[in-house]
């Protein structure tokens, strides 16, 4: 919370300096050059934020200098184990983000469109849960489409980001999404590995002692032992005060990065 305000009372400070002027750093261009800590900062303040690239393309974590963190289920929504979740996150009021699978959308739309009113996010994870890199541009095309359409009929939300099944997508398929989509692939700093070990307290373990501020959590609301994993896990990372965030906050907060000396 302190960094937070910090970081605010900065912005406000760097918004005053520039007198209305829009930086346009980009990570190509040299950072500006300081200046001498014994200049008087009323003849000049040094911009103490740096644009990082709007068009980057992929997310596997945020800024690592906020104790923010994003919480990720994937493959849902789940008739029992999803709704079980939003019951949970309610009572800690944490926000999360939800990589649906559209046809599991289409089956339960009432359960996506409560992950919506609920204040979650949710992110394209395909129509049948496809490996996009063994598909046609054509056909995975139809999967964002099909992924993104069941979304916006069951919510009347449209996805901003997206996160491949698998992990798998190719570089230049990453780039061409973001270019039709204007989606960001988003990846993941911790993966407890929950499809596989079904183990409740083994997942709250792997995922509170991997979290790092900025991290991207991803985690599976389709397995029970991964919910009820998800009281321990939570409670513990507030504990440790973490802030949640949705994945579009991440990254809203990590395009702006502090200048490090
Ligand atoms: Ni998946």
């Amino acid at each position: 919370m302190k960094n937070l305000l910090s970081l605010l009372l900065i912005s406000a400070l760097s918004s005053c300096a520039g007198f209305g002027k829009k930086e346009t750093t980009s990570p190509s261009t040299p950072p500006l050059p300081l200046a001498p800590k014994s200049t008087p900062n009323t003849t000049y303040v040094k911009p103490p934020i740096q644009q990082i690239s709007p068009t980057k393309v992929t997310w596997s974590s945020g800024r690592k200098d906020l104790k923010i963190i994003a919480m990720t289920f994937d493959d849902g929504p789940h008739p029992q184990n999803t709704p079980r979740l939003l019951d949970m996150l309610r009572k800690r009021n944490v926000k999360a983000t939800f990589f649906t699978i559209g046809r599991s959308v289409d089956l339960y739309p009432h359960i996506a469109k409560r992950i919506v009113q609920e204040g979650h996010e949710i992110g394209n994870h395909t129509y049948t849960h496809a490996n996009l890199s063994k598909l046609s541009e054509a056909n995975v095309r139809k999967e964002l489409n099909r992924g993104r359409d069941a979304i916006t009929r069951a919510t009347g939300a449209t996805p901003r980001i997206m996160r491949p099944p698998y992990g798998a997508l190719y570089k230049n398929q990453r780039q061409w999404i973001k270019n039709v989509y204007r989606y960001p692939t988003i990846l993941w700093s911790v993966d407890p590995l929950d499809w596989k070990d079904r183990n409740a307290s083994v997942v709250a373990n792997r995922l509170t002692t991997r979290a790092t501020p900025g991290g991207i959590l991803l985690a599976h609301d389709l397995h029970k032992t991964t919910v009820d994993a998800m009281p321990r896990t939570l409670d513990t990372l507030i504990a440790q005060g973490y802030k949640f965030v949705t994945v579009s906050e991440l990254i809203r907060l990590s395009k702006q990065q502090p200048v490090t000396n």
